[in-house]
């Protein structure tokens, strides 16, 4: 028997008990290829993807996963067609988070999928299994990105587990290493969902000066704001501080329509269009221009991420120091 098996490994086919959280752009096919050979499991974002691409992208990204991946919706704006489309391309695993999930679970259900929903409250734990979700996805408030937790995770997922009356639940935010998985079992999960560690990640096409930012970001680099709101408005999100926010400070944080440098082209999307300063879009790997401008979503597990390295690397030596770790507390439990 492998290490750390779980409902989720078993379900999931996987190596060790490890998701890939939807990462912008960062989740190309080659790195949620990079994963699932890994033995992991990765999740595209769907989120601002242009309807009539989702087709051709998924069934590429399918192509270089075996199939072994699944797609993430944020349910702020109508996302029916991308669900669509999700499924007529073979998807079976769909992720979702801000806004109502009852509406799309049935369509997910009807087709044979699975439902993972990423909640921050022991309310939405307890309306889970109601609404048919399959999975839980308990998201810490140091977690990095755009949040919905309501507390930091040591103790919001112990209650969220309590409250899902026997729905597997899986942890997200301030996880990037062995320690971070061996608690999260110890605390009830069935696995770990980790951003930030995977942003830092050979693979991921995030920009490569944005993975240098979180190698190189402590905690106090770190700031929880509604800045990056351009495409997704009055949504706080975990960033490392950076120019745009540095200047917002300086100039007295002024309200929307009224920043600095509002109307900044600072580069330009694959398609042409105009990035503006204060758009959700994190950098990705071949942005020109201003990368350092852009939200730079990050964690409070920056403080564990010390290098970037391949997918593989990630998840073994997570594997191996949750086993020592074990093995640590194991001898702690017999001396005593
Ligand atoms: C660059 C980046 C982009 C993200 N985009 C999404 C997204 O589109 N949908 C989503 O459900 N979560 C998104 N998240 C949040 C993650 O799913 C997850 O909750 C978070 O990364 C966990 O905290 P951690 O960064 O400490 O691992 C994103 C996180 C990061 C770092």
């Amino acid at each position: 028997m492998m290490p750390f098996e779980t409902i989720l490994t078993k379900s999931l086919g996987l190596k060790a008990p490890i998701i890939a959280a939807p990462l912008g752009r960062g989740s190309s096919a080659h790195f949620l290829a990079s994963v699932s050979r890994a033995g992991g499991f990765g999740f595209v974002a769907l989120m601002h993807m242009p309807e009539d691409t989702v087709a051709s992208e998924l069934s590429a990204i399918s192509r270089a996963t075996n199939g072994r991946f699944g797609v993430n919706l944020t349910l702020i704006v109508d996302q029916r067609k991308r669900l669509e489309a999700a499924l007529a391309a073979g998807v079976r695993h769909f992720s979702m988070w801000h806004g109502d999930v009852a509406e799309y679970i049935p369509a997910i259900k009807k087709a044979g999928g699975q439902v993972f929903w990423t909640i921050g409250s022991v309310e939405d734990a307890r309306r889970a299994r109601q609404l048919g979700v399959d999975w839980i996805v308990a998201q810490g408030r140091e977690a990095g990105g755009h949040l919905v937790g309501s507390a930091p995770i040591m103790s919001l997922l112990p209650a969220i587990v309590d409250a899902a009356d026997g729905l597997p639940v899986i942890a997200a935010g301030g996880i990037a290493d062995g320690r971070g998985l061996l608690a999260a079992l110890s605390l009830g999960a069935c696995g770990i969902w980790m951003g930030t560690r995977f942003v830092a990640s050979q693979e991921s096409a995030n920009h490569p000066g944005y993975k240098d930012k979180v190698v190189g970001a402590t905690a106090a680099d770190l700031v929880e704001t509604k800045l990056f709101d351009s495409g997704w408005q009055d949504s706080p999100h975990r960033v490392i501080r950076n120019s745009t926010y540095e200047n917002w400070i300086k100039s007295g944080q002024p309200a929307n329509g009224r920043r600095p440098g509002e109307a900044d082209v600072i580069s330009r999307f694959p398609n042409g269009k105009p990035l503006l300063r204060y758009d959700v879009a994190a950098p990705w790997a071949t942005m020109e221009g201003e990368w350092e401008a852009g939200p730079l979503y990050a964690g409070a597990s920056t403080q564990l991420v010390h290098q970037i390295l391949p997918v593989d690397d990630i998840l073994a030596g997570i594997v191996d120091q949750a086993e020592r770790e074990l093995a640590r507390v194991s001898r702690l439990h017999k001396a005593s």
